[in-house]
């Protein structure tokens, strides 16, 4: 099998930016995040939605089946406020929950903020791809994908995606010893 194509969907989950009134500064934070912490090559698709439950259910299957992004990372949206409804979404398009995301880069945050407990990011498989939600600052974008990040490559293995190359200055990614890039 040769290697599929590698397609990163970055979702901004903004009222405010999505009027223009804000410029989106999530966004360019999950990519140029990924752009330093990957190395293998890959492409972004990009999407900036308003904090509308139906539309981020859309845009999020549109980045799942239609443009086959094996991850997508949403920010904002994940707090308390009657507007947040970027986790009921992805819950709502998920066929499993992976727990154990929400979970550390809730512990991980504590050590930063104390309001991190008022995130509810999680985390999901849709199909053959992974959802993950961070808060919207950028800060918390970098802490957020410095928690998790060496877990993704494995899991987008285990659902049948592309074999992700990490930048070992950045972060080492684990790998069961067993686990083989298909050749
Ligand atoms: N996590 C980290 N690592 N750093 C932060 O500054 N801010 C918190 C929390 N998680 C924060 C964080 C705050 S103040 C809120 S309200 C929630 O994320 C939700 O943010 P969101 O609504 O932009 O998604």
């Amino acid at each position: 099998m040769t290697q599929q194509e590698i397609k990163i969907g970055i979702v901004t989950v903004s009222d405010r930016a999505s009027r223009g009134e804000y410029e989106d500064k999530g966004g360019p934070a999950i990519q140029s995040w990924l752009e330093r912490g990957l190395s293998s090559p890959w492409q972004a698709v990009s999407r900036l939605v308003p904090d509308e439950q139906p539309e981020v259910e859309a845009v999020l299957k549109e980045l799942c089946d239609q443009r086959g992004c094996c991850l997508v990372v949403t920010t904002g949206g994940t707090g308390p406020a009657p507007r947040d409804v970027t986790p009921e979404a992805t819950e709502v398009v998920c066929d499993k929950v992976l727990d154990g995301f929400g979970e550390q880069m809730r512990a991980v945050s504590l050590q930063y903020v104390p309001t991190a407990i008022l995130s509810r990011q999680m985390a999901g498989i849709r199909g053959r791809s992974l959802i993950i939600n961070l808060p919207g600052k950028p800060s918390a974008i970098d802490e957020c994908m410095d928690a998790v990040f060496p877990a993704v490559p494995y899991c987008i293995d285990l659902i049948e995606g592309p074999w992700l190359e990490t930048n070992p200055d950045v972060l080492v990614a684990f790998r069961p010893k067993y686990a083989r890039k298909p050749s």
